[in-house]
């Protein structure tokens, strides 16, 4: 009997890319597979997206990972610093850098090895990384007496795009397209957020994340409302069905007390699998097709729940943590946090199939 098992559906990947080509059809599509593809597995991901113009990843080990497997696409390495190694390894490989800090700068200078491409990324006012508007002059005059270099392009990031009301946004679409104008070559701004709610963000690049793992990065939306569909289907069996008496405790600290003499179920699937230890009594599991609350504490291999509405579970079935079934981002709200981190800390206990 497999414990707690992810199952990653190729075919739904494929289906969110084409989600994403209906809503930006003007743009190319750099998937972000950093964080070994949202913790579905970079390689499996790249694979099933072999649809996408390119892929976008942290660093230069995530980059070679994908090249080392056969991707031959662009890569693009959003957060990467440079020197002498990184260089090289990016002009023998192809990847394309993202220049954000001065830093980068002073090491391209004394850069001697193969040619190199670069996007240039702006501080339109998210203030993580990237030039700000008035150095972009002095930046893009320094890159210009750069031989082996070549600038593909110019990005930014939005800070709130998964928030259709606020307006930060807009001004960093302004802010972007006042310091980009007169520019030449390529502009990327949208996450997946830009993909759904900003049209205007679209433009020659979109670097969707989440969405491709079917879950919605919006506040005021959900994944199926998109026709997103999940891409990781995550369970694990009842190990145990037991009769509780009313008035009795559940788990460690005693936090959880029986209202009624009730069966409380066993799920082989606790924080050592990366199961978020602090999702409260009442996050939903879905078991023999209903939804059940998760009652007590999660301990490290289990989690328990109330089976008062699942009359018919019984040990050996298997229960939905997420995925088809049971929203990941129903399941991160609970737990206070996003699908995101859902996604990317499930440990090598989980048993991963791709279908
Ligand atoms: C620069 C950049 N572009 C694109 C993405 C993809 O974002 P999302 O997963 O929200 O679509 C990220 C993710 O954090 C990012 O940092």
């Amino acid at each position: 009997m497999i414990r707690a098992q992810a199952v990653i559906d190729r075919g739904a990947l494929a289906h969110n890319l084409a989600r994403v080509r209906a809503l930006a059809p003007g743009s190319r599509v750099y998937a972000a597979v950093k964080a070994d593809g949202y913790g579905h597995g970079a390689v499996t991901v790249a694979c099933a997206l072999d649809q996408a113009d390119g892929f976008a990843v942290s660093s230069l080990d995530e980059a070679l990972q994908l090249r080392w497997a056969g991707i031959d696409k662009p890569i693009a390495m959003l957060s990467q610093q440079l020197d002498e190694f990184v260089c090289n390894q990016a002009g023998e490989h192809g990847f394309e850098l993202v220049l954000f800090h001065p830093s980068q700068l002073a090491a391209l200078e004394h850069y001697v090895g193969p040619a190199l491409k670069a996007w240039v990324k702006i501080d339109s006012g998210m203030h993580r990384l990237g030039f700000a508007p008035n150095d972009v002059d002095e930046v893009e005059a320094r890159l210009a007496k750069l031989e082996r270099l070549e600038v593909v392009g110019w990005l930014t990031h939005l800070a709130c795009a998964d928030e259709p009301s606020r307006p930060e946004t807009q001004s960093q679409l302004d802010v972007f397209a006042r310091t980009t104008a007169d520019r030449s070559g390529l502009r990327s701004i949208a996450n997946s957020a830009g993909v759904l709610a900003w049209p205007a963000a679209h433009a020659d690049v979109v670097r969707p994340g989440i969405m491709l793992y079917g879950s919605s990065p919006m506040c005021d939306r959900d994944a199926a409302s998109y026709d997103l569909r999940p891409a990781m289907h995550l369970s694990a069996p009842l190990i145990a069905r037991n009769r509780i008496a009313a008035g009795e405790t559940v788990g460690y600290g005693a936090t959880w007390r029986t209202p009624d003499a009730m069966d409380i179920g066993v799920i082989g699937i606790g924080y050592g699998d990366g199961y978020p230890r602090h999702a409260p009594s009442g996050t939903p599991v879905l078991i023999d097709g209903v939804q059940v609350p998760l009652v007590g504490r999660v301990s490290m291999d289990m989690i328990t729940v109330d089976l008062r509405g699942a009359p018919n579970a019984k040990v050996g079935d298997r229960a939905t943590l997420w995925g088809n079934g049971l929203d990941v981002d129903e399941v991160a709200r609970h737990a206070d946090t996003i699908a995101y981190e859902l996604f990317c800390r499930l440990t090598p206990r989980v048993r991963f199939e791709v279908v």
